[in-house]
């Protein structure tokens, strides 16, 4: 039997032992499945202390999605990061009032495919709109991610050319909250 989806709740820091796990394996999927050619075990430490980080920050909110019971994956309520605001700075590019940015999503493997992203980002969305909150940033490195990011957003709205290395962008997206929830939950 397919086990799937069974929902999804506020995260505290004292679900990091079971996110830790989760986090690792799937970034260790994400790097090889995007080619990246340095050494992994460097990327995967330095990165899951980004996420431990961003867990402690009280200005972030992270919430887990669940399959009977299991940590299956997670997605964040974040502070918008330097990388966006320091480029929208030099373009000059206006960043809407009280914006804040969806990040640090990841779905285990086994749970890929079954709704756990769309759920995470509705219940964030649904956060943000219920405090009075207009719009939201998502900004995707890795192109497997660019790619499902465009299919549910549309194109990005901010390109960063070859921001880490030669075809490495970042890809930005603007959006209303209002608009991406209410499709989100029609779906
Ligand atoms: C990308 C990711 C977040 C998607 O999460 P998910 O829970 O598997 O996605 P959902 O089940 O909510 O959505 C599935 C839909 O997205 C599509 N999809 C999934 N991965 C896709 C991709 N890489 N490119 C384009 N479309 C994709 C599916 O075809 C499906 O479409 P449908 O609704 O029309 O049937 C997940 O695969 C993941 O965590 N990947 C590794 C980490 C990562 O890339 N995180 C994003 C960092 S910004």
């Amino acid at each position: 039997m397919t086990s799937s989806f069974t929902g999804v709740r506020v995260l505290t820091l004292d679900d990091f032992p079971d996110l830790r796990p989760l986090f690792e394996k799937t970034y260790q999927k994400l790097l090889l499945d995007n080619e990246i050619d340095e050494p992994h075990a460097p990327l995967i430490k330095e990165q899951t202390q980004i996420i431990q980080d961003k867990l402690k920050n009280p200005r972030s909110v992270f919430f887990g999605s669940y399959t009977e019971g299991q940590l299956s994956g997670f997605a964040g309520i974040l502070p918008i990061t330097d990388i966006i605001t320091d480029y929208f700075r030099e373009q000059g590019i206006f960043v809407p009032q009280g914006a804040r940015e969806i990040g640090g999503v990841y779905i285990g493997e086994n749970a890929q495919g079954q709704g756990h992203a769309k759920k995470l980002l509705e219940a964030a969305l649904d956060q943000l709109h219920k405090t009075g909150t207009d719009h939201f940033l998502l900004d995707a490195v890795f192109n497997t991610s660019q790619s499902y990011w465009t299919k549910l957003l549309g194109t990005a709205d901010h390109i960063l050319l070859n921001y880490w290395r030669k075809n490495d962008h970042h890809m930005i997206w603007v959006r209303k909250i209002e608009e991406i929830l209410s499709r989100l939950q029609d779906d």
